[in-house]
């Protein structure tokens, strides 16, 4: 055998040797107690600390605590960001004007009275009532203030997606709620508006026949739908909530001018300014257009994001502004 061919031989052995040994030797990972702190597998496992110092197998860290870089579970006790409150405020929101809009459209009245009102009342009291009772039930019991995990990434909310699987042998079940309290808070939230509802609402819907019944079924479907919603699409909501309110609210305006029978410019604006309900419509949206721009803004620059809000009745001037250009009787007139 010639030297050359030899040495590319020895070199080719060399390869395959490390090939195998590498990844057997790296891949093996210590996943039972340890008395020194070691790694865990995967993005959400964790050690708990016994008290003689030890510290337990790998696995889920309990409720209210979350792993750091070096896989020991720790308590959390941040509190919730700006941006956190926001966010839960969007989802009450969210229950808020879905009530809303359905009293609104089952009581099939184009102006308010006094029935429709008592039961906007009423569902202002119930989402409120609830926020506060889902408040003081979080951690700190009691208090409306909340202790929290940061949210770091949108991985945080989908730990069900990242149970490791060490040495290619079982799964690891670590899913835990890394977003605590943020994800289950919501849950407890439209649960107890779903209660508060089904106490509150017999007494009123006692001296309001139709309406008041129509409007319990309608929330007795959205409410569902809106924790399966949560449940499913929780991460990407609290990333693109921002974007969300102001595309739904600016279609919405849109939506309220399109209904109008006659839409010329003059006729929907009388109709804004002398119709309550109207006003109150356009000053919702404005609202909302409002939330979706401090949320997006953070107003980490206080003096011109809040000069940013001046913009919230744009959309609706555009919309009255270029009505009679988009009426499709006057696509072909000559
Ligand atoms: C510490 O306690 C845990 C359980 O309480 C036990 O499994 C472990 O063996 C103990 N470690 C030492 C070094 O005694
Ligand atoms: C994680 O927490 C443990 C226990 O408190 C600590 O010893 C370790 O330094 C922490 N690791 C990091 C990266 O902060």
């Amino acid at each position: 055998m010639p030297v050359a061919g030899y040495k590319l031989h020895l070199i080719f052995r060399l390869i395959i040797l490390y090939s195998f040994a590498i990844p057997a030797s790296s891949y093996v990972m210590e996943l039972g107690p340890v008395n020194k702190l070691v790694r865990c597998p995967g993005l959400y496992c964790g050690r708990e600390l016994f008290s003689n110092g030890s510290w337990s197998n790998c696995g889920a860290c309990p409720r209210g605590y979350r792993t750091n870089a070096s896989s020991a579970c720790i308590k959390c006790n941040d509190s919730p960001k700006f941006y956190d409150w926001l966010y839960l405020g969007f989802m009450a929101l969210l229950a808020f004007v879905l009530h809303w809009f359905f009293i609104d459209t089952t009581s099939k009245r184009r102006s308010f009275c006094k029935e429709v009102l008592v039961l906007h009342f009423s569902a202002l009291f119930e989402v409120i009532t609830a926020a506060v009772l889902t408040l003081l039930m979080t951690d700190p019991m009691g208090s409306l203030a909340v202790q929290s995990c940061q949210t770091e990434k949108l991985s945080d909310w989908y730990t069900l997606l990242h149970n490791p699987k060490p040495n290619y042998d079982k799964t690891l079940h670590c899913t835990q709620e890394a977003v605590y309290p943020l994800y289950t808070m919501v849950f407890i939230f439209y649960a107890l508006c779903v209660v508060l509802m089904l106490v509150v609402r017999p007494w009123l819907a006692h001296f309001l026949p139709k309406h008041g019944r129509m409007s319990i079924y309608a929330a007795l479907y959205f409410f569902p739908t809106l924790a399966v919603i949560h449940a499913v699409f929780g991460g990407l909501i609290y990333y693109s909530f921002p974007y969300i309110v102001i595309i739904l609210s600016v279609i919405s305006n849109a939506a309220h001018f399109a209904y109008k029978l006659d839409q010329s410019m003059r006729f929907l604006i009388v109709s804004t300014v002398t119709d309550i309900r109207n006003v109150v419509i356009i000053l919702g949206h404005w609202l909302l257009h409002a939330y979706g721009i401090i949320a997006i803004t953070e107003l980490k620059d206080p003096v011109f994001h809040s000069a940013l809000i001046a913009l919230v009745p744009l959309p609706a001037v555009f919309y009255i502004l270029t009505a009679r250009f988009t009426d499709p009787n006057k696509l072909h007139a000559d």
